[in-house]
């Protein structure tokens, strides 16, 4: 396959960032998209020009690293995939293919296609754990978790904290991203204990990182690559008004 590409490239957070046109001859059907990227970039390199960063690691669709914005969505055009995963096949010999880095506020671009995701860090240290004393391994069975709480909870744990879903939200909002994190760990027993607080820190934690609020267009569950739906946000809602109310009541 012969492809062209638009590339957004930028040298740093300061520099106006332009896309810059290349092609590529040769391309397998049977590539995945970075490792199309990799032979670009071993191209520039031949010709001593400076290669395009992107990011990645595990490059099976576990890390959440590789965010691209493929053609006008998060991911490229597969559903449920991340751009790890996606393969050449789906794209046509002679088609042209834009490339952008997440724009959002809240991620500012770095180079290229690379952007500090760190705000979801931050909101994860604000709140995204369970800090009861854990002490040596216990025995699985010793704190009984009933099979709906667990699938429940391992719908939401599926999250890779990639950003798609901030990425593919008009108002760059972070909910489905921060209610998968609240409500895998409010579903089980040992986080029930701080879930109330939780859900208050995380939330504050998202709005001072300059994430939008929902959109209400379900663009996020349509490009999250783990699938994750957005009844998830629903039920952080929920327990985000209980923690409200609560705390009203104690006052
Ligand atoms: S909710 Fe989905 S799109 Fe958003 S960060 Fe998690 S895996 Fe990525
Ligand atoms: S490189 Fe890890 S999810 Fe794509």
């Amino acid at each position: 396959m012969k492809i062209k590409l638009q590339i957004w490239r930028q040298k740093n957070a300061r520099a106006k960032g332009k896309f810059e046109t290349y092609e590529l001859d040769n391309v397998s059907p049977e590539m995945g998209f970075l490792e199309m990227m990799d032979a670009l970039n071993l191209k520039l390199a031949k010709e001593s020009k400076d290669p395009v960063s992107f990011d990645h690691d595990c490059r099976e669709g576990i890390c959440g690293s590789c965010g691209l914005y493929i053609n006008g969505q998060p991911h490229g055009p597969e559903g449920k995939t991340t751009t790890c995963e996606l393969r050449m096949r789906f794209f046509k010999d002679g088609q042209t293919i834009v490339i952008e880095p997440w724009r959002a506020k809240a991620f500012p671009v770095i180079k290229d296609l690379v952007v500090d995701r760190t705000a979801f860090d931050r909101i994860i240290a604000a709140g995204g754990y369970i800090s009861i004393d854990s002490g040596s391994a216990p025995e699985a069975n010793n704190i009984p978790v009933c099979k709906n709480s667990a699938d429940k909870a391992f719908d939401a744990a599926v999250c890779i904290g990639c950003g798609a879903c901030v990425a593919a939200c008009k108002n760059s909002s972070a909910m489905l991203f921060v209610a998968s994190k609240v409500y895998q760990l409010s579903t089980l027993p040992q986080g029930k204990i701080e879930a109330r607080e939780r859900v208050q820190k995380m939330t504050a934690a998202m709005d001072r990182e300059g994430f939008g609020s929902c959109s209400n267009t379900y663009a996020c569950e349509a490009e999250c690559p783990k699938g994750i739906s957005v009844t998830t946000i629903a039920r952080m809602n929920s327990e985000f008004l209980t923690a409200k109310v609560v705390a009203q009541k104690s006052e």
